[in-house]
C-alpha cells in the first residue's frame, strides 16, 4: 500500500500533479493538503475510477496536516507562491521559506520515514531548510530528501531536440547544480546519444535551459510560472521513485540532494568545492537515493566555466537556507 501526499494540492502545480498521482497505478491512497480549496479538488479527483482513494484536508482545527501526513510514504511539496515577471526564484524566499519549514515540521512529526520531494522555490534554499528541520527533529535521512530539478532535465531534452532535430524523448541530458538561472548546468557534452551542438548555437541553448522558466513567467504575464510542465516533471520523478521502491533497478534521475549523506556524494562534494547540496544523477532504490554518480570530471572546459558560476550562486543559496533555521 503506497500513500502519497501533495502539500499545496490546490495550486497551479498541485492540481495537475495530484491528477497524475491519482491515476497512477503505483498509488493506493492520495492525500491532499492546502490552506484553501482542497475539499473541491479532492471531491473532483475522487470521482475518477482509478485505484487510488483520495482524501483532502485543510488546516482546520490544527489537525489537517497531521491527518494528511500520517502513514505517508511519499510527500510532494509544491506549496508556496510562484514568480511574477521580473522576479527571481530567490525573491520567493521570504514567504516560501516559512511555508516549507512548517510543512516539513509536519513531515518530521507525522511521517518521519517518508520520502520528501521539494518543488517549492527557491529549491536551492528550501531543500537545505527541509534538511535542517528534519535534523532538528533527529529524523534526517539524506537518502529520502530530494529537491525536484526534473523540469530542467525535461526542458533540456526539448530544447536540444529543437536545435539538433529528432524527438525530445531521444535525448538524455544530464543537468547538474541547482535550480535557478546560472546554478542550472546542462552538461551538453554528455548527452546520450551523443550529439554535436553547433558552436554558434551553444551559448543560446545553455541560456535557454538556464532561464527557460522565464519564458513561461513572461508568457503567463503575471498569473504564475510553470505549472503543467512542472506537474509532469514532478510526477515523472515521483513515479521513478515509486518504481524503485517497488524493486525496479537501474533508475537514475538527476535531483538536488545532501551530498554527504548519499553514497558517492562525497566524491561529488570534493569536485564542487565542498558544497553540501548539489543536483547530480542519482540512482534510486527501495530505500531512496542509493548512489550519486559524478559526471563532473567529464565536463569540458566550457562546462567547467558554467560550474564555477553555479558553485558561487549555490553556496550563497545554501547558507541562506541553513541559516534561516539555525538562526531561529
Ligand atoms: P500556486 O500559487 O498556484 O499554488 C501554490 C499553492 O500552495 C496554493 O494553492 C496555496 O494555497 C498553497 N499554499 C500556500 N501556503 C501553504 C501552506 N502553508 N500549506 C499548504 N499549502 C499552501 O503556485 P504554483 O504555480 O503551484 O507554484 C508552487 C511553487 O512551486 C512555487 O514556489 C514555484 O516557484 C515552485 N515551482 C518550482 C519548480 C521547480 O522546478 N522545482 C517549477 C515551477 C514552480
Amino acid at each position: 500500500m503506497v500513500k502519497a501526499a501533495v502539500l499545496g494540492a490546490s495550486g497551479g502545480i498541485g492540481q495537475p500533479l495530484s491528477l497524475l498521482l491519482a491515476i497512477s497505478p503505483l498509488v493506493d491512497q492520495l492525500s491532499l493538503y492546502d490552506v484553501v480549496n482542497t475539499p473541491g479538488v479532492g471531491a473532483d479527483l475522487s470521482h475518477i475510477n482509478s485505484k487510488a482513494t483520495v482524501t483532502a484536508y485543510l488546516p482546520e482545527d490544527g489537525k489537517g496536516l497531521e491527518k494528511a501526513l500520517t502513514g505517508c510514504d511519499i510527500v510532494v511539496i509544491p506549496a508556496g507562491i510562484p514568480r511574477k515577471p521580473g522576479m527571481t526564484r530567490d525573491d520567493l524566499f521570504k514567504i516560501n521559506a516559512g511555508i516549507v519549514r512548517d510543512l516539513v515540521t509536519g513531515v518530521a512529526k507525522f511521517c518521519p520515514k517518508a520520502f520528501v520531494l521539494v518543488i517549492s522555490n527557491p529549491v536551492n534554499s528550501t531543500v537545505p531548510i527541509a534538511a535542517e528541520v528534519l535534523k532538528s527533529h533527529n529524523v534526517f535521512d539524506a537518502t529520502r530528501l530530494f529537491g525536484v530539478t526534473s523540469l530542467d532535465v525535461v526542458r533540456a531534452s526539448t530544447f536540444v531536440s529543437e536545435v539538433v532535430g529528432g524527438s525530445p524523448t531521444d535525448y538524455k541530458v544530464p543537468v547538474v547544480g541547482g535550480h535557478s538561472g546560472e546554478t542550472i548546468v546542462p552538461l551538453l557534452s554528455q548527452i546520450t546519444p551523443s550529439v554535436e551542438i553547433p558552436s554558434d548555437k551553444l551559448d543560446a541553448l545553455v541560456n535557454r535551459i538556464q532561464f527557460g522558466g522565464d519564458e513561461v513567467v513572461k508568457a503567463k504575464d503575471g498569473t504564475g510560472s510553470a505549472t503543467l510542465s512542472m506537474a509532469y516533471a514532478g510526477f515523472k520523478f515521483a513515479e521513478s521513485l515509486l518504481r524503485a521502491l517497488g524493486g525496479e533497478t537501474g533508475i537514475v534521475e538527476p535531483t538536488y540532494v545532501y551530498l554527504p549523506g548519499v553514497k558517492g556524494g562525497e566524491e561529488v562534494q570534493k569536485a564542487v568545492g565542498g558544497l553540501e547540496f548539489f543536483a547530480v544523477p542519482v540512482e534510486l532504490g527501495p530505500t531512496g537515493a542509493v548512489q550519486a554518480t559524478n559526471p563532473l570530471p567529464q565536463a569540458n572546459e566550457y562546462e567547467q566555466g558554467l560550474l564555477e558560476a553555479a558553485k558561487k550562486g549555490l553556496s550563497v543559496n545554501i547558507v541562506k537556507g541553513v541559516e534561516f533555521i539555525s538562526k531561529l
